[in-house]
């Protein structure tokens, strides 16, 4: 039986709880996070909280698309125990919350981009993790950078929390799925699916050539074509969002990209 909650009582917390965060306006990419999160078994608990604190630019935040009854909705189908929708005075009361800053990685890549981003994100996740204090928690690799610093945090802080990582979904042109794909047109959809294509086609000449810095020049030209604005095509060492050195084995290829003014970002892997 799904429950929908305000606030986080005593019962939740002596359960096991597989946690998944979202800012709702929930796509099959947060239902593919709701998926792995029921394979374990425990007791299902996601919230939905639009973190004013993560966006740096106030019309993106007012205009992230709000679908709270059908999010709901979807949850109940999906089976999952608990709804948690807080409000802001909940998360955020007027004292008492630390402010989490993330380390020097989280001022490069979408950190230079979005000032301020990750030291809303880290500080609502920590928040949400000392309120729920899930066992596991779900969280999507297309928000790579993202995914990085939480799971420094839960080293930095020492926290017993076990993340899980769910791959990226996308539609059947290759776009990774995003709220932010219900602010683009039909033709625009069509033009951003050329974004998965060059980092496919930039991680195979990575991976064949290594002449990173060549193959990364390429790749950026393919974009004025299709009207994409790029603002960063990088590469970095998994281990430790750094750039690669000559021992670095497994890669990542980021992008971010503005289509009709909507800011994307996708990623792939490279294993030499
Ligand atoms: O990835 C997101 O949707 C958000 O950054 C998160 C983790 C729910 C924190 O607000």
């Amino acid at each position: 039986m799904t429950k929908v909650i305000r606030t986080i009582s005593n019962d939740i917390l002596v359960e096991n709880i597989c946690f998944i965060p979202t800012m709702g306006s929930l796509h099959n990419g947060h239902l593919s996070l709701v998926d792995l999160g029921k394979k374990t078994n425990l007791k299902t608990l996601v919230s939905i909280f639009l973190n004013r604190r993560q966006f740096n630019d106030i019309k993106d935040f007012e205009n992230y698309p709000n679908q709270l009854d059908s999010d709901v909705q979807k949850l109940y189908d999906r089976g999952v125990d608990y709804i948690f929708v807080p409000e802001e005075d909940y998360i955020y009361p007027s004292s008492g919350i630390e402010t989490v800053s993330p380390n020097e990685i989280g001022r490069v890549l979408e950190g230079y981009s979005r000032p301020g981003h990750f030291e809303g994100v880290l500080t609502v996740v920590k928040r949400l993790f000392d309120l729920i204090q899930p066992s596991y928690s779900v969280f999507g690799k297309k928000d790579a950078q993202q995914l990085f610093l939480i799971k420094n945090m839960i080293r930095e802080f020492n926290l017993n929390i076990q993340i899980i990582e769910g791959d990226i979904v996308r539609d059947k042109n290759g776009l990774a799925l995003s709220s932010r794909n219900n602010h683009l047109s039909s033709t625009a959809k069509l033009k951003a699916s050329c974004i998965f294509d060059s980092l496919l086609k930039t991680a195979e000449s990575i991976s064949s050539n290594k002449d990173y810095e060549e193959a990364i020049k390429e790749g950026s030209k393919n974009f004025v074509k299709n009207e994409i604005v790029l603002d960063y095509l990088e590469l970095v060492d998994t281990e430790n969002f750094k750039s690669p050195s000559k021992y670095s084995k497994k890669l990542k290829l980021l992008i971010a990209a503005y289509v009709e003014n909507i800011r994307l970002i996708d990623n792939v892997d490279i294993e030499l």
